[in-house]
């Protein structure tokens, strides 16, 4: 079929791109922690191995499934199990991005307010600002900027951001782990996130793992389905699929680098979520100004351009994925896409900005059913439904990666059966 959609120039363009979705909030004010309470290294073999053996096989599902189809979630599911029920996973698909998106830009305007902020070391307090109007303005700029990177193409907009971003996004967060672990009590922070313990060691620890795991590398909610749909066919899926979940986990475990050292550095109890991020750090980036002000104010500046970035680049992809379906299946023009998108998320946005009951609801409903069900759904449409023979088309870019021909059986074996089973088992652990 012709086709004259665009897709991403490169293999570097498509990890990127992928590693941009990855990496996110859930890297810098969740895994570190997360690691630490867990413990510590004997928690990061663990979530090495869920991420290999279970979101790795979840995201070939969903690559396979947006390749295969070279379409938007939708039209995926309409062209490969044509006049059948798998329609509503694509809708479902396209849905869950969209309301995502609405509070997940509630942040990044947190964040462009915190950069902006940091240039005079004026942080708000983050109790009152938060549901302020001047939260809900920043909030309005930010999924702005998001929509304006996607209306620019697959290309031009989404690739060429991922490109920059990425290589800035490690420099920043390299540097900023080589000035946290060499300050004065900050070795501390090294030793609470990394220290064995297996001790800590339990069922939650794996549930855990593989939760966060399934999360950063941003699976059941159509996002890889859709940039899969703009990677060549020739792409090797082994490389993309470690190469994302290898990138992800770098930058989290170096985001715990940063934040750990500076956390005990200055005696204070670590902690995770939006606390850590826009109430802890602030106070220790003006407690750090009275030695140095210039120091404090780059690094905090610096701080807080990679939390955007960070954001940005996942905010990014989810704008994409209902934008594909309204280009493809709408017929709409990018720019007017992008801007019903904007207007959509804008309102359901404005009101977690301006309530964070609403904002934690909606994040819920989200994170413990809808992201599940999406994840279970399409391994098992790619394990039981499509043919195995497509299937192994597909993994091995239509026989030409020999090495995958090899790890094909054993892949498969994952997706099909121990994918379902364990993500059904964290779904139903959400509730007890
Ligand atoms: N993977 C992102 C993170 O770690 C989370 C994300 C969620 C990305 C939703 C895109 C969409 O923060």
């Amino acid at each position: 079929m012709a086709n004259s959609r665009e897709n991403f120039g490169s293999r570097f363009a498509a990890i990127a791109a992928l590693a941009g979705s990855a990496i996110g909030l859930g890297n810098i004010w969740r895994f570190p922690y997360m690691v630490g309470e867990n413990g510590g290294a004997a928690f990061i073999l663990i979530y090495i191995a869920a991420s290999l053996f279970l979101s790795v096989p979840i995201f070939f599902a969903e690559f396979i499934i947006g390749r295969r189809s070279g379409a938007n979630c939708f039209g995926a599911m309409k062209r490969l199990a044509p006049g059948s029920k798998w329609g509503l996973l694509g809708i479902l698909c396209i849905l869950t991005p969209t309301l995502i998106l609405s509070y997940y830009a509630v942040v990044g305007g947190w964040s462009i307010t915190y950069l902006l902020r940091s240039f005079t070391l004026a942080f708000p307090s983050f109790g009152s600002f938060s549901s302020s109007g001047w939260a809900c303005t920043a909030f309005g700029i930010y999924l702005a900027l998001s929509c304006i990177i996607v209306a620019g193409g697959v290309k031009k907009g989404i690739e060429t951001f991922s490109k920059i971003s990425i290589p800035i996004l490690f420099i920043l967060i390299v540097g900023l782990a080589v000035y946290s672990v060499t300050l004065k009590g900050g070795a501390a922070g090294i030793d609470y996130m990394l220290k064995p313990d297996w001790s800590k060691v339990g069922a939650r620890t794996f549930v855990n793992a593989i939760g966060q795991s399934f999360y950063s590398i941003s699976l059941g909610m159509g996002i890889i389905i859709t940039y899969a749909s703009y990677i060549s066919k020739k792409e090797n899926i082994v490389i993309s699929g470690i190469g994302t979940a290898g990138f992800d986990l770098f930058f989290a475990v170096l985001a715990g680098f940063v934040i750990m050292p500076a956390v005990f550095a200055a005696g204070i109890e670590p902690g995770s979520g939006p606390g850590l991020i826009f109430d802890t750090l602030p106070f220790i980036f003006v407690s750090m100004s009275e030695a140095s002000p210039l120091l404090a104010t780059v690094v905090a500046v610096a701080f807080f351009l990679t939390v955007t970035i960070a954001a940005l680049t996942s905010s990014v992809s989810l704008v994409e994925v209902p934008v594909a379906w309204l280009i493809e299946e709408k017929k709409m023009k990018r720019g007017s896409a992008t801007l019903l998108v904007f207007a959509v998320t804008g309102i359901i946005g404005a009101f977690c900005a301006l309530n964070l009951g609403v904002f934690d609801w909606l994040d819920k409903v989200c994170c413990n059913v809808l992201l599940p069900i999406g994840g279970i759904l399409c391994v098992i449409f790619v394990g039981w439904i499509m043919k195995k023979d497509d299937v192994r088309d597909e993994f091995t870019s239509g026989g030409i990666r020999k090495g995958n021909q090899r790890l094909f059986a054993f892949a498969y074996f994952l997706v099909k059966y121990v994918a379902p089973v364990a993500v059904a088992v964290i779904f139903i652990s959400n509730f007890i």
